[in-house]
């Protein structure tokens, strides 16, 4: 059996910094839940979630640590953002090319009277231009601009720069799915003015599964998602007033967040820069190796500068599913084919129904292993 290849960071981030596996074992024997007891180690516990907040308010230039809200994933704090502040008759203006994530809360809002305008990636970058955003967003009265900064599909970074600063001249609230940025590319908060971004702990951030976390911007006030008990003001019916409690409820995931934490502070020892650059590099490897296969079909921006770590493409006349098939029993590399969650995304670029075969190489990969991937690829056009 070959050793195996994992190319599937834009799932999930494998394998994570050794200091994660520690400090989630750590926390797991911990013995106390954060924030529901005054003895010691709950109190420990506590101040270990404060410090995780703090890390990612740091590293996001948040500013205040309590608008950071923790969730389960990113899915939940794009469902936190989007039922908790759309209300009937309001507009939303969005790309073709996001996630189910936010795909389908959106079709759900729809039905409860909410309008939704999708803006059409461009069909050979899928990059939506920020001009044809602004346009959508004045054509009548909108309520929230929301946009995926990196698709998990074709890589494409979509222009967020300035959209925020835009938005807020004009009354309209912007959000951003992070899911596939943070973490490897620089993201300040306040200088993007985004009000509300959300992102996975589990992807470029290096933390484990289960993790996630919501931006709120000041002055912004959700209704939680969900309700029940926060550790304090037990004797009131009502969720707390004050963030992140109004907006957390139940028992933390402890052992998630002090995996995340040692993640974070491994991110600042090799510094955001120094991994997006290691990213590009794997990503010129890639890409170069990849347009050298007779029958590679490429999708996605052409220059790396434009592009987030996840590689589309296709083998003339091969169906997606099969290449993974191959890939997966002859070659022992992991990589996702299909849909990747993102229907609208496939249709922008014309693949859909069937998908496109993706690579995501992420900050521990080598190009030893993607030039062995590479190779099954070749072998495998051959074949046809
Ligand atoms: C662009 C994008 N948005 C949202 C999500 C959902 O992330 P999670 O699985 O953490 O909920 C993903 C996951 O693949 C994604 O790539």
């Amino acid at each position: 059996m070959k050793e195996p290849i994992y190319l599937d960071n834009a799932a999930t981030s494998y394998p994570k910094p050794e200091g994660v596996y520690l400090a989630v074992e750590q926390a797991l024997r911990m013995g106390a839940s954060p924030g529901r007891g005054g003895y010691q180690k709950a109190l420990s516990a506590e101040r270990l979630v404060f410090e995780t907040r703090e890390s990612l308010a740091e590293l996001f230039n948040a500013g205040d640590s309590e608008r950071i809200i923790f969730t389960a994933n990113a899915t939940t704090a794009i469902n936190q953002a989007l039922f908790g502040l759309l209300k009937k008759g309001d507009r939303v203006v969005t790309t073709s090319i996001e996630h189910n994530a936010v795909t389908r809360p959106l079709r759900a809002l729809q039905d409860r009277g909410i309008e939704v305008v999708k803006v059409a990636a461009d069909p050979v970058s899928g990059i939506v231009s920020a001009v044809a955003l602004q346009e959508a967003c004045l054509a009548a009265k909108t309520t929230l601009l929301l946009v995926n900064h990196c698709s998990n599909v074709f890589g494409s970074l979509q222009p967020i720069e300035g959209l925020g600063h835009w938005c807020h001249q004009h009354g309209i609230l912007f959000l951003v799915d992070g899911s596939q940025s943070a973490g490897s590319f620089p993201v300040d908060f306040q200088a993007l003015e985004v009000d509300l971004f959300a992102a996975p702990g589990h992807k470029s951030l290096l933390g484990p599964q289960g993790t996630g976390f919501l931006y709120v911007d000041k002055g912004l006030a959700l209704t939680p998602l969900i309700y029940g008990g926060t550790g304090a003001n037990s004797h009131s019916d009502l969720p707390p007033e004050e963030l992140p409690e109004r907006l957390e409820c139940g028992t933390f995931n402890l052992p998630g967040l002090a995996g995340l934490n040692a993640a974070i502070a491994f991110i600042n020892d090799i510094g955001v820069g120094k991994i997006r650059q290691h990213e590009v590099q794997l990503l010129d490897y890639l890409l170069q190796g990849l347009r050298q296969i007779d029958g590679v079909i490429l999708y996605g921006p052409d220059s790396t500068e434009l592009r987030g770590s996840a590689v589309s493409f296709n083998l003339k006349q091969r169906d997606p599913a099969e290449v993974g098939f191959i890939l997966d029993q002859e070659e022992n590399i992991g990589v996702r084919v299909g849909l990747q969650c993102a229907p609208d995304a496939h249709r922008s670029l014309g693949t859909y129904p069937q998908g496109t075969v993706r690579v995501s190489p992420g900050y521990f990969n080598t190009e030893a292993e993607l030039k062995r991937f590479i190779q099954a690829i070749q072998r495998i056009a051959q074949q046809a």
